[in-house]
């Protein structure tokens, strides 16, 4: 059974349920053991030799990572599988929907490749671009929803076969 660390970081909701939908089509799919951390400041340490299989997910907003998720990038990924996700629906994942593949292309290195190249220490097996959510003001409403489950099942459904 593989056993799988998803860990996230989230300020308005969107990647925490992006990772719960990965974790349950990893669980009820292809059987792995999931260990879902939403990372805050009461986060201990991770034992990351638990896992073979590292998912990475962090929120993009003000032009950046969630800080803990990118000082997480730096931990020794050496002979595990990497993966790693953002949620940016103002800038990536808005031009991919418009099909804008030039700025998508740019936006996908700068928030993304860059990051991780920069980071983490492995290269990962599989990276992806989630839409997200912008809510108006403090109420219910939306300004933008991009936020689409499909999305990562089919991204979870990769990885899958890529760590079978
Ligand atoms: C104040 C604010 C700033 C944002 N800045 C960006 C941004 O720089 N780039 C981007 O692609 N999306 C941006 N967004 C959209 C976020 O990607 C979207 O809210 C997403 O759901 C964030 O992930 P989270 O819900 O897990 O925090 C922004 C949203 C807000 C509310």
């Amino acid at each position: 059974m593989s056993k799988t660390l998803i860990v996230f970081g989230t300020r308005f909701g969107a990647t925490h349920r992006s990772s719960e939908v990965i974790a349950k089509v990893l669980k009820e799919k292809f059987n792995h053991e999931v260990e879902l951390v939403k990372l805050s400041s009461k986060t201990e340490n991770i034992e990351l030799s638990n896992f073979e299989n590292v998912i990475v997910g962090t929120s993009i907003a003000y032009f950046s990572w969630t800080k803990r998720v990118k000082k997480f990038l730096k931990n020794d990924f050496s002979g595990k599988k990497l993966f790693v996700f953002i949620s940016s629906a103002a800038l990536t994942y808005a031009a991919l929907e418009k099909g804008e593949m030039e700025k998508y292309e740019k936006h996908k290195k700068r928030f993304l490749d860059n990051v991780v190249k920069k980071n983490a220490n492995v290269q990962p097996t599989s990276t992806a671009v989630f839409g997200g959510w912008i809510r108006k003001g403090k109420t219910e409403e939306f300004s933008l929803f991009n936020w689409k489950e499909k999305d990562m099942i089919k991204w979870a459904n990769e990885i899958g076969k890529l760590t079978s």
